[in-house]
């Protein structure tokens, strides 16, 4: 099918007729727990748009949630997925094993840094990776705390909620939670919890987080410590220098399993195939899932071959995991990202937001913080810079504003009151400079 035009055209109200219709659909058929950004139904997406069945024309700085680094229909994806899904579409791995996995758990083992033999198994998203990384984890270490950190996001099943930091909407009514859960802070420069200025909070959330370690739980009560190297729900947080290294060789000297949690900062989003390169470290586990798929549910869980094969027969798997067809696609992701360049594309994004976006913290008083890594942005918004208050009406109207006025952006933040901004990494530069011009105005009307 031909690549749509790529550019913005907002051609009814928001939502347009067919939308409104269908949104009524949805409400007598879909529980309301399930969250709704926008208010507008798909038809067809591709590049940086998505056209909606009114024939609105969206420039896409969400991605589905950081999915598409490789674009919607990437050609290597959608061609391997037609191929496998002609020679079958499913046997489970278990049962009849097939090539394509096996592949994949090649490759993710070469890509994730170290020279670490490694294994790879698959599962079916990233709650589900994080769940499978910490059962490793346990098994490999017969420990059983693990600890997480402020701001994190784990998913939606019992453990990922309660490893995740936030309580509403995630946890509201579903416990009890998981025991053995331990919450430590996590470096975020801007609103450092150890009060430490912006250069020096990586080091001061550091010492506290092991202080919490060694004198509360007991380094060596602690299977894991999973951890997202850069925070992406938690909003677009990058810790300071000297943080992660900390944690890592706290991890190595006390035989912790360091989880890095790399589902949504992973698979060249931040120019690197996993964030955790910026830091320079080496992770036990890294868990995947979101852009591994181009767009097909899979989630990875890659780890240190001794911990991976410490767990009996039987003892991992599930029935659709590393299904068939979602391995061709992530294997025709990695092709994409390979052949297309996208890490120095997601550089070069990185090198536009922050022309675009930084002038802002001189210019808006809302702004209180500008976050780039690569393809992954935010905008903090308070409603007193001094007191750095978090102004989450703020940053609602600006995403309003947005989608009105045609561009995707989600919310981010503990606080409710950052917007987030990831592109698909092929998006046209024309098309993402026009994207962020709307967001600008959007802030400069705040
Ligand atoms: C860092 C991180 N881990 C885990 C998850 C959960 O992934 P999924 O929604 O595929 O279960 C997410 C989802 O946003 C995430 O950002």
């Amino acid at each position: 099918m031909a690549e749509l035009p790529q550019r913005r055209a907002v051609v009814t109200e928001i939502p347009g007729p067919r939308s409104q219709e269908l949104m009524a659909r949805r409400r007598a058929a879909v529980p309301a727990g399930v969250g709704a950004t926008m208010p507008v139904f798909a038809a067809r997406a591709s590049g940086g748009v998505v056209l909606d069945v009114d024939g609105n024309s969206f420039i896409d700085l969400g991605a589905g949630i950081a999915v598409l680094n490789v674009g919607s229909s990437a050609p290597l994806v959608a061609a391997a997925v037609a191929e496998q899904a002609d020679a079958f579409t499913h046997t489970c791995f278990q049962v009849t094993p097939y090539e394509g996995y096996v592949a994949l758990a090649e490759k993710l083992n070469a890509l994730v840094p170290g020279e670490v033999e490694r294994r790879s198994f698959f599962v079916n998203s990233g709650a589900e990776a994080v769940e499978n990384a910490v059962k490793v984890a346990r098994a490999a270490t017969g420990r059983s705390a693990v600890v997480a950190f402020d701001h994190a996001f784990h998913g939606r099943t019992l453990m990922g909620m309660t490893l995740t930091a936030k309580a509403s909407p995630y946890k509201r009514g579903f416990g009890p939670l998981a025991p053995e859960v331990y919450r430590l802070p996590y470096s975020y420069p801007y609103r450092c919890a150890c009060g430490a200025p912006y250069e020096e909070c990586g080091p001061a959330c550091a010492a506290a987080a092991i202080t919490i370690m060694d004198r509360q739980i007991g380094g060596d009560r602690i299977a894991a410590l999973v951890v997202e190297p850069v925070l992406g729900e938690g909003g677009v947080i990058v810790p300071g220098d000297g943080f992660l290294q900390a944690l890592s060789a706290y991890c190595a000297d006390n035989g912790i399993v360091f989880v890095a949690d790399e589902v949504q900062a992973g698979f060249a989003r931040t120019g690197r195939w996993f964030s955790c390169e910026h830091s320079g470290i080496v992770p036990d586990i890294v868990t995947t899932a979101k852009g591994l798929g181009g767009g097909l549910p899979i989630g990875g869980v890659t780890g240190r071959a001794d911990l991976m094969d410490a767990v009996h027969p039987g003892g991992l798997g599930s029935t659709f995991g590393g299904n068939p067809v979602s391995c061709a696609a992530a294997l025709g992701a990695i092709a994409e990202v390979e052949t297309g360049d996208l890490l120095g594309k997601a550089v070069r994004i990185g090198d536009i937001f922050t022309s675009h976006l930084m002038p802002l913290l001189q210019d808006c008083e809302a702004v209180g913080d500008v976050r780039v890594i690569g393809g992954m942005a935010a905008v903090e918004f308070v409603s007193d810079r001094a007191a750095k208050t978090p102004d989450g009406a703020a940053a609602g109207r600006v995403l309003a504003r947005c989608h009105e006025e045609g561009v995707i952006a989600l919310r981010a933040g503990t606080f409710d009151n950052v917007v987030r901004i990831l592109p698909p990494l092929v998006i046209g530069e024309d098309l993402l400079v026009e994207g962020l011009e709307v967001l600008e105005k959007a802030i400069r009307a705040l």
